[in-house]
């Protein structure tokens, strides 16, 4: 898959524009602050609905201005696949389109535009708190399967009213009786959706690990092993394999399991005014050689595993859907050794469009792939450059 052009027209700071891109190595390089990751966010933003950096949509409109709009043209195995397009006003209105057709849902999105996107945040998929962790496992399987992505917003529509209720009753606002009738009702909703986010979690673990090893050894060129191990917080998912999780009878079992589970500490969780169990508790164990990153990894250990399991991510995709996402390195390779960056750089054009934004061009000196494409941002404006223009 790859984006061929796009039009932009008062996206934050960039100037507007119509842009073809290569359809395999796009560099964007300048100075601090002039545009580059605006660009990337606004290319990526059709994958998500969203903004990757967590803005508002307000804040992608430029500041003196009132709306914004985007069209991308994307390609398939070569040929223009589909066109999408989204605005935004300082109304707060937002629209998306795919070829001319209005798009309502957020489910509607999964299996369009898929990206992979690479940023100095990457490393915090290691690093950071288990949400990181649960938001990675989240993202890869919905965008291959669509009844995850409603169990996942439904779960965690059902979690904030029981989340709300709880708290309510404690401050004593609440009929107790009624209120312990509405918090069954809840958890049976929560147990129905936990039951599919639960095992969706424990095969999408098993499908990344797949390739997280294979991607880790290409990048440091060694054979450790790199494992990735789902760690759910519900005692009946202790122990439940991937095989388990294929039999067609287990869902049904688990979904059972997981009311009692939830309705046996409703009481403490009523002194407590907050849920207390849950696939909101989940994480995932990444374990090189035996040790755990999430607690051990040294900063260098903890970007690379960060990087393969980005990339398997993008492998999973290839492998369920045959899709090959467009990858986006946003300022990543001051972090790495040069050897490490030219093969992730390599691995990643190889067999996907890139576009690697960076302020350093020695990031990418002396690297000529074929078909490259060069842009000197300059205050919003993407100017087309000359390798020599470059250096
Ligand atoms: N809504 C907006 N309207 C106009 N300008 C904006 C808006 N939002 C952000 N900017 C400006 O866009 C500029 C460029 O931001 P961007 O993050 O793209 O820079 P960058 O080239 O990636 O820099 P760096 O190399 O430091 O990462 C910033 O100076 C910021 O103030
Ligand atoms: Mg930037």
């Amino acid at each position: 898959m790859h984006i061929r052009s796009a039009t932009l027209a008062g996206y934050r700071n960039l100037t507007d524009a119509d842009l073809d891109f290569s359809p395999r190595v796009n560099l964007v390089l300048g100075r601090n602050g002039e545009g580059k990751t605006n660009l990337l966010e606004a290319l990526n933003y059709f994958a998500l609905g969203r903004s990757h950096r967590g803005s508002r949509n307000e804040d992608l409109i430029a500041f003196d201005g009132d709306d914004l709009h985007v069209r991308l043209e994307v390609c398939r195995n070569g040929e223009i696949s589909f066109t999408c397009e989204y605005g935004l006003n300082r109304r707060g209105e937002s629209r998306l389109r795919i070829d001319g057709e209005a798009v309502v849902r957020r489910t509607d999105l999964v299996g369009r535009l898929a990206t992979v996107f690479f940023n100095p945040e990457t490393t915090q998929l290691v690093r950071g708190g288990p949400r990181y962790r649960r938001q990675y496992l989240d993202l890869g399987r919905s965008e291959i399967d669509p009844v995850y992505l409603q169990d996942l917003s439904a779960f965690q529509r059902a979690l904030r009213q029981k989340g709300t209720l709880l708290r309510d009753l404690r401050r004593g606002v609440l009929e107790p009786g009624e209120t312990r009738r509405e918090l069954v009702a809840w958890n049976r909703e929560l147990a129905r959706a936990s039951a599919t986010v639960c095992l969706g979690r424990v095969r999408e673990t098993a499908l990344l690990n797949g390739f997280v090893q294979a991607n880790h050894n290409a990048l440091l060129d060694n054979d450790l092993e790199l494992i990735l191990v789902y760690r759910p917080r519900l005692e009946c998912l202790q122990g439940v394999t991937e095989e388990k999780a294929g039999n067609p009878d287990f869902p049904g079992q688990l979904e059972r399991e997981i009311a009692q589970e939830l309705d046996y500490i409703v009481e403490q969780e009523i002194r407590r005014g907050r849920p207390l169990a849950g696939p909101q508790f989940d994480d995932l164990e990444i374990g090189l050689d035996g040790v755990d990153l999430r607690q051990f990894g040294s900063q260098g250990e903890t970007r690379t595993a960060a990087i393969a399991m980005t990339l398997a991510r993008s492998d999973v995709l290839f492998a369920t859907q045959k899709v090959r996402p467009v990858i986006f390195f946003d300022d990543i390779f001051s972090e790495l050794d040069r050897e490490r960056a030219r093969r992730l750089q390599e691995m990643a054009a190889s067999l996907h469009q890139v576009f690697i934004a960076t302020a350093r061009p020695e990031d990418v000196e002396g690297w000529e792939p074929r078909d490259m494409r060069r842009w000197r941002m300059e205050s919003g404006r993407a100017v087309p450059a000359t390798v020599d223009g470059m250096t």
